[in-house]
């Protein structure tokens, strides 16, 4: 594959993917599509935006016409996929826009890879990339296989669900070559402060109020992002066409613990006694639907495509609170204008 497109490259988990194709793969031509939405941001990108194989388009995956017209002319041999409205708490108030990107964005790519492909197929690849939240909610015990029958509770996660059909049925129905993945929680620099890791990292930062959903019970695992487009390098080379594989951390947290290790780290780094920012914890009202545990059985992916994680979670969650408090103006920007107002609306009433 030459011509390797990635979608939604600008964003969080799509920069690290961008960044590691674009030095790995020198002899490939990297393209980053992506709309810009409030949380796609090229200074994520900065260190790779002059690489001679790498390139940027500005387009809505939503937009059947110009993806189509994108596809007819840059001719992609492969695709990795990963543009979608990803934050729970905004699908639940704004259901539609998840809709739209997350699902008709992904048949519009799957349309158009298939269009241009002409049904011969050898040296294509279609990579859809998904989430461990569309198996639903675990109990205290048990983990998510590739087998486990979807259960989405968010309307994040039923839109994701929906994709991860399409994605499937463009497999089985007009044998695109179609590989998919799903991955359990990822922390790391760029993640935009809307999702809890680097929200509370702000708020620390500001002495601001830390608003824990319910009594803070509920668990994730968490995977650092570096591994995660390590192990898309590895199934977007090596994965089986029709084929699930899920990723995780194998690194379980309930949320208040996680929160209270954050504090410790904090607290140290800025100088602060010991314990000083626990003060700031705040339990709110619990999220509409909150899926109480996430566990992955990432066992397919390491026994099959011999990947586990490389990163242990202290050294990625210490790397990750140094790249935060050293990139204060990354922070600042993206928390300027627009976010003060989301900051508002989504917890004022909590
Ligand atoms: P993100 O919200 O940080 O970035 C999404 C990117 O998609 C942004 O750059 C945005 O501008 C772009 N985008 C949004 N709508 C678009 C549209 N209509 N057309 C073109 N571009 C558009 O998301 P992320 O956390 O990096 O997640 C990336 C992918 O990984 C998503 O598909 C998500 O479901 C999946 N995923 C995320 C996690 C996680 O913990 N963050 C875990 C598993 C899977
Ligand atoms: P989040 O980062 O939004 O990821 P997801 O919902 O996709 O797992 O949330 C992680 C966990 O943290 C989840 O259980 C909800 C909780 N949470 C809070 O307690 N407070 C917050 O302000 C946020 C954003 C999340």
């Amino acid at each position: 594959m030459k011509k390797i497109l990635i979608t939604g490259g600008a964003g969080f988990i799509g920069s690290h993917v961008v960044r590691l194709f674009v030095n790995k793969y020198p002899e490939k031509d990297i393209y980053n599509l992506d709309k810009l939405t409030y949380c796609g941001n090229l200074e994520n990108l900065s260190d790779v935006e002059r690489a001679h194989n790498y390139h940027f388009l500005k387009a809505d995956i939503a937009d059947a016409t110009h993806i189509l017209s994108l596809f007819e002319e840059y001719r992609f041999d492969g695709v990795i996929h990963l543009a979608a409205e990803s934050h729970v708490d905004r699908s639940i108030v704004n259901p539609m826009e998840f809709i739209r990107t997350n699902i008709i964005g992904t048949v519009n790519l799957l349309s158009a890879a298939r269009h241009i492909w002409q049904d011969d197929f050898s040296g294509k690849r279609f990579y859809h990339i998904s989430t461990d939240e569309v198996y639903g909610s675990l109990g205290e015990v048990g983990a998510f296989s590739e087998s486990t029958p979807y259960a989405p509770h968010s309307p994040y996660s039923a839109s994701k669900a929906s994709s991860d059909h399409f994605a499937r049925v463009f497999h089985d129905t007009y044998h695109l070559p179609v590989v998919i993945s799903n991955c359990s929680n990822n922390y790391g620099p760029n993640q935009f402060p809307e999702k809890l890791i680097p929200l509370f990292i702000n708020n620390i930062k500001h002495n601001k109020p830390l608003p824990v959903y319910g009594q803070g019970v509920n668990v994730r695992d968490w995977l650092y992002v570096e591994d995660h487009a390590d192990a898309i390098d590895t199934i977007f080379h090596r994965g089986k066409n029709g084929d699930t594989y899920n990723i995780g951390g194998n690194n379980e947290w309930k949320n208040i613990d996680l929160i209270h290790q954050l504090i410790r780290i904090m607290d140290r780094k800025l100088g602060r006694e010991d314990g000083q920012s626990l003060k700031l914890v705040t339990f709110v009202t619990d999220r509409a639907g909150h899926d109480l545990r996430y566990a992955i059985d990432a066992s397919k992916l390491r026994d099959e495509l011999g990947w586990s994680p490389k990163i242990k979670f202290i050294e990625g969650f210490e790397k990750t609170v140094d790249w935060y408090l050293q990139n204060g103006a990354w922070l600042e920007h993206v928390t300027s204008g627009a976010y003060q107002e989301y900051y508002t609306k989504m917890y004022a009433n909590r």
